[in-house]
């Protein structure tokens, strides 16, 4: 294979990877929906590639297509059960007809910092987590970190009674849906790669998400500003067909896992630096940032947790006191 600073040399930034693979080298495409740069999928997802393609030369050849440029995460599950691509790393949010249980991640205000969730996921129930959509055909490998969620919209947003009657786009997940609902507001679940759109056209009003895809999707620059609620957690799982992970050599198999779970470590624990990073770069491009008074956010907290209660059935009460107890 080329290596990877010829894959992701200027020329074909923002397009799609360029075959690059030699004859005899498996080919694994990753496809994802984010940008590359200062973003926390884009830089993991590049390193994979990196670091696939050095050391496993001559066996095996990673191409990354960022910014749905090959799928969006509507068609990234299905085209993998078929075989067109091998990895993707779509948020918690997207895998509901997969399976329920990633539902906890959505559930607003379930985990106070990255440091729950990260102690959550790597316990024995978040461990477990990875297996849930096995029957589905799908194995979870990993989870990658983004971070917490911020709400914008066109008008400012203080109390939750200000998102009252306005549109939100969110990512096709019930519990978000439930969330925004909560709030009086309605939720209109759409493809990441068309929020821009909609928010600067007014389709919707506002939405919800972190610093890294406020700041790569530049929607600061069509919302009036961002609310620092922290309110919700978009994090990432990566995935593979289990028919792929059994076609592969058991050597094969440990090479790459060995890989993925290092640069999983190494990204995930640089994650409070990437999200500060994107959250100054909001303000460095004259994005508006507004933070809350503890009352503030307390009010945010009454209205919408109430939704937990809706979803305790899909979610498992048992996960629910292991996600508070790590909180506390
Ligand atoms: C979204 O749709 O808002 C996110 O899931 C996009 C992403 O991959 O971070």
């Amino acid at each position: 294979a080329v290596t990877a600073a010829t894959l992701t040399a200027g020329t074909f930034a923002g397009t799609a990877a360029i075959a690059a693979c030699d004859d005899g080298e498996m080919v694994i495409k990753f496809s994802h929906v984010t940008n590359t740069d200062k973003h926390p999928k884009g830089i993991a997802a590049n390193l994979l590639m990196e670091r696939v393609n050095e050391e496993m030369n001559g066996t095996a050849c990673m191409e990354v297509y960022p910014n749905s440029t090959l799928y969006n995460d509507d068609q990234v599950l299905e085209a993998m059960l078929q075989g067109d691509v091998q990895l993707a790393a779509p948020s918690l949010s997207k895998f509901e007809t997969f399976t329920k249980v990633y539902r906890i991640f959505d559930l607003p205000f379930m985990f106070k910092n990255m440091d729950a969730v990260e102690a959550f996921q790597k316990s024995e129930t978040g461990e477990e987590m990875k297996d849930a959509m096995q029957r589905r055909g799908l194995q979870g490998l990993a989870f990658w970190h983004n971070g917490l969620k911020q709400f914008s919209a066109n008008k400012p947003l203080e109390m939750p009674g200000d998102a009252a009657g306005l549109k939100f786009r969110v990512q096709p997940s019930d519990v978000l849906v439930a969330q925004m609902e909560a709030l009086e507001a309605s939720p209109q679940p759409m493809a990441f790669s068309e929020v821009y759109g909609a928010l600067q056209t007014g389709v919707v009003d506002g939405q919800e998400n972190t610093w890294s895809n406020i700041y790569g999707q530049k929607f600061f620059e069509v919302q009036d500003g961002i609310t620092e609620t922290n309110h919700g957690l978009l994090d990432y799982m990566v995935v593979a067909s289990v028919d792929w992970l059994d076609s592969l050599d058991e050597g094969v198999r440990d090479q790459f896992m060995t890989i993925l779970d290092e640069v999983t470590e190494e990204r995930n624990a640089a994650i409070a630096e990437v999200d500060a990073e994107n959250r100054q770069a909001v303000l460095d491009a004259g994005g508006t940032i507004r933070e809350l008074t503890p009352e503030q956010r307390q009010a945010w907290v009454d209205a919408m947790k109430p939704v937990w209660e809706q979803f305790e059935g899909d979610v498992g009460a048992e996960n629910i006191a292991a996600a508070q107890e790590i909180n506390a």
